[in-house]
């Protein structure tokens, strides 16, 4: 695997492929891999040439400045999985790569920039946009792979590509899960050993939902979920919500796809996850 630090290397490099007729797969990550980002990878191999993942802790995305000081990021063990994972690049820049100093960013996202995680994150959104614009920009993949995990996330992305007329497809990549159901995340390492349990409320929750949705009770179903949340000890619940799944509006009895999306705090952690109804 070859690994670039510098913007002017990995284009130098990605030129010559492409000047071979060579299809580009990315996979943008913050890193401390798992078999979440893996599959991703594995999915951009078997459709491409060449498979490109990126490394970057991005800064203009955090809200919180303890909960990105705290984002783990052990990168010899991440580039070891990458090359077990059989990807060709990894980008890898510092900071002073992507930003100059007082560089502005807004894209007029629209209302889905403030729903759900848009509420709870302000400005969270502006942040991903930047850098997966940056990305997007250095790279010039043909195909982009992204997590269904961070839902709202890849609506946002797509939101850009067509505001923007990106020449890039975007491909959604399924939610994989610990045995025992819960979402895979960086952030799982900051769970406790009790954390670990009571974080199990929300996977379990969702697919009680999913296995009772009615769209003729999406109040009462959602009411139901959000007690069992915060009845679990240690867990506290910032959204339950059934949505539209193309337009994260509430969605009601005609809405044709629906999806549940959920965020909590488990002990200090914040975890979301979310399952598609139908
Ligand atoms: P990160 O949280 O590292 O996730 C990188 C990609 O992996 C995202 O597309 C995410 O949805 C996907 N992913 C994470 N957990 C997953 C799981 N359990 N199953 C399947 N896919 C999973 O998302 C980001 O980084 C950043 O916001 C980024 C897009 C890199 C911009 O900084």
């Amino acid at each position: 695997m070859k690994v670039f630090t510098t913007t002017r290397e990995v284009q130098q490099y990605l030129a010559e492929l492409r000047s071979k007729g060579l299809s580009t797969g990315f996979v943008a990550t913050m890193g401390a891999l798992h078999h979440g980002h893996l599959s991703l990878i594995a999915q951009a191999k078997r459709a491409n040439d060449i498979v490109i993942c990126s490394i970057f802790v991005n800064p203009t995305q955090f809200n919180d400045p303890a909960d990105l000081e705290k984002y783990p990021r052990p990168i010899a063990h991440d580039t070891q999985m990458l090359e077990q994972a059989g990807c060709d690049i990894l980008f890898n820049p510092p900071v002073s790569e992507l930003y100059a100093d007082n560089e502005h960013w807004h894209l007029a996202l629209g209302e889905i920039e403030h729903l759900l995680e848009g509420e709870f994150r302000p400005g969270h959104y502006q942040g991903v946009t930047q850098v997966v614009y940056k990305l997007f920009n250095i790279i010039k993949p043909d195909t982009a792979y992204f997590g269904q995990k961070d839902y709202q996330q890849f609506m946002v992305i797509t939101k850009m590509v067509e505001l923007l007329d990106l020449p890039v497809k975007l491909i959604m990549c399924p939610i994989i899960r610990e045995e025992d159901g819960l979402a895979m995340s960086s952030r799982n390492i900051h769970l406790t050993v009790e954390d670990r349990l009571h974080s199990l409320i929300l996977s379990k929750t969702l697919n009680w939902v999913k296995q009772n949705f009615d769209r003729n009770n999406i109040a009462g179903l959602q009411i139901k979920a959000a007690d069992a949340i915060n009845a679990e000890d240690g867990v506290s619940l910032e959204y339950f919500e059934l949505t539209d799944a193309d337009t994260l509006q509430p969605a009601s009895p005609h809405t044709k796809s629906v999806v549940a999306l959920v965020a909590a705090r488990v002990g200090k952690t914040r975890l979301i996850d979310n399952v598609l109804m139908n």
